[in-house]
This record gives structure tokens, sequence and C-alpha cells, in this order.
């Protein structure tokens, strides 16, 4: 992300240290990653140790150090939803998708994490598209979101 815009996030929350998580997120919505040299200026906006702001990160599964497509697909792989299903609407999306976890497609409109909850056991297996849940998932109805996303992104 451009310096400017970095700053104008960190001035925002008057460069406070306490506002890190906030600054964080605010990137990470609008630039779709936390890259390098943003975390770097960061750090040095607010007068912290790099290390520091990598180890938040990092940390958090919210952010991300790679960029994110516009589209974050997290399929649910926690134990409920494993024991229904989830392993085959993984591989479903890695080989429609053609990446792997934690990757972006090349045209930036897809990425493909994993979670280890939703918060909606009973009715899984679970994957969201962004905010959106979509639950009782198998192979056909994910490929149909997936479509329906696909035009809508076009
Ligand atoms: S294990 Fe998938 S929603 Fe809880």
């Amino acid at each position: 992300m451009e310096r400017e815009k970095i700053k104008k996030i960190v001035a925002k929350h008057r460069h406070e240290k306490a506002a890190i998580l906030a600054i964080l997120h605010e990137i990470q919505e609008e630039d779709k990653q936390l890259g390098t040299e943003s975390l770097n200026y960061i750090a040095q906006l607010l007068m912290m140790p790099v290390a520091n702001v990598y180890g938040l990160a990092s940390f958090y599964s919210a952010f991300s150090l790679r960029r994110k497509g516009n589209t974050e697909i997290r399929v649910c792989t926690g134990i409920s939803c494993h024991i229904k299903g989830s392993d085959k609407i993984m591989g479903t999306m890695k080989s429609r998708l053609n990446i792997e976890i934690g990757e972006t497609t090349w045209d930036e409109k897809f990425s493909l994490e994993k979670v280890q909850c939703l918060g909606l056991c009973a009715i899984g297996p679970n994957a969201s598209f962004n905010s959106k849940i979509h639950a009782h998932l198998d192979e056909d109805r994910i490929l149909e979101i997936l479509k329906e996303r696909m035009e809508d992104s076009e």
C-alpha cells in the first residue's frame, strides 16, 4: 500500500500503539494483504519494534501477509464439518480454482483458506464466501455457489 494511505490511517488513530489491530484491519481490508513494506512503515510510524507488528500480523487469521482475492473462501475443516465431508468440499475448491490452501487465483478474484470452526457445526459442512456462510454443502452445491460468484465478478 502507498505510504500516504498508511500515514492517513495511522493518523486517523492518532498514532496510538493501542490502535494497532484496528490499523492492521483497515490496511488488510483495503489492500487485501499486509505487505512487508506496509508493516515496516506502520512500525516506524507507531515507533514500535518491527517484530511486534509482524507478530500481530502473523498471529491473527484475519490478517494475511500475502494478497488475498476479492472473495475469500474459507472452508471449515473443524471436526464436525470434517466428519460431514469437508475434505471433499476443500478438494473440489482446490481443483476448480487450481490453487492450494493459502493461495490466491492468478486474477486475484478468489483466495482459499481453511478455518477450524465457523460456529455452525450442526448445519455443516460449511464454508464462507467473504462474510456469507453457506451451510449443508456438498460438492455440487459449492460449485454452484462458486459459479454464481464467478458470474457476479465478471
Ligand atoms: S466445525 Fe465446522 S462449523 Fe464448527
